[in-house]
């Protein structure tokens, strides 16, 4: 999914609007074809050495991590120029921000960069094991995404200057779970078991936006050293062989993509 208003090195293109995006089940690719003319993949601009972008208007669309960017959007935050009027990032999240607008903010100063608009979008939530993907269904109706959807291209058409603020609560939240600790897994301690309902499709490592995984023997198997947790591969496993090595699923039996989205959508962006 290459576009031609940004690529490596100095091409340019006027009048457009470019829209960098990571996802893993395919909430922040919905959000970012509404907001840009053309939609490029974060993992594979991070595979590019130089990576300096022109456009009247850049814009990232990714998920909330943590109440924060995932740490690859960061890297590729980090060692990118954006040469543009109007710099905008949108977070996708499923039940609380946690401030992430100004977290991100934060980041964006400590490595030299700045955003005209900073905002967030309450979608389903992915994130296993804790959430059952079918109350998420179940409640997503009340989140009113296609409207926020709407509002967020017309102050993006507009070039609206603003960065939704982050209350002391949502602060505290935010430092209270990092606190906690994240979700580390390694070759060692792995995040993932693989049943033998594996069937070798290869789905899952073609999500995978870091190349965490190979098929050995016919069945998947994860590396962990690069691993995002991102969740991509285990919503995506039509067989649901990838199963949660050592954490409590609440519901094993519901997975979840974005339904505007296909599975070659989220191939073409990821693999
Ligand atoms: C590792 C991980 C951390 C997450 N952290 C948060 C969070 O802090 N707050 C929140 O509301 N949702 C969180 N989520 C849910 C996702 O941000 C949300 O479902 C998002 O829309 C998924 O986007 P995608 O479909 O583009 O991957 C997290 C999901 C994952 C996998
Ligand atoms: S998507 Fe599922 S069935 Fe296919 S290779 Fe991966 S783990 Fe195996
Ligand atoms: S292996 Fe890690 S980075 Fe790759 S899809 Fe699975 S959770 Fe995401």
């Amino acid at each position: 999914m290459e576009g031609n208003a940004v690529t490596e090195g100095s091409a340019e293109t006027e009048g457009s609007a470019a829209v960098f995006c990571f996802t893993a089940t395919g909430n922040s690719l919905y959000v970012a074809r509404q907001l840009g003319d053309d939609v490029l993949s974060i993992p594979h601009e991070l595979g590019k050495r130089e990576r300096r972008y022109k456009a009247e208007s850049v814009g990232i669309v990714s998920p909330v991590f943590y109440h924060e960017l995932p740490d690859p959007v960061k890297e590729f935050i980090a060692g990118s120029t954006f040469e543009c009027d109007y710099f905008f990032i949108v977070g996708t999240y499923g039940a609380h921000h946690g401030g992430f607008a100004e977290l991100t903010r934060q980041f964006l100063e400590s490595c030299g960069h700045a955003a005209d608009y900073v905002n967030t979008i309450i979608m389903v939530d992915n994130a296993l094991p804790g959430y059952d993907i079918a109350e998420q269904l179940r409640i997503d109706p009340a989140k009113r995404v296609d409207e926020h959807i709407a509002s967020l291209r017309a102050d993006v058409r507009a070039r609206r200057r603003y960065v939704q603020p982050a209350t002391e609560e949502e602060l505290a939240h935010h430092f209270a779970t990092i606190a906690k600790g994240k979700i580390a897994p390694t070759d060692d301690d792995p995040l993932y078991k693989v049943s033998k309902a594996c069937v070798g499709c290869g789905a899952c490592l073609k999500v995978c936006p870091m190349n965490c995984i190979d098929i050995v023997g016919g069945r998947a198997r994860h590396r962990y050293a690069s691993c995002a947790v991102c969740m991509a591969c285990i919503h995506a496993c039509p067989q649901k062989a990838i199963e949660f090595a050592s954490l409590a699923e609440k519901n094993p039996g519901v997975h979840y993509r974005n339904p505007h989205v296909t599975l070659a959508d989220l191939i073409a962006l990821n693999g």
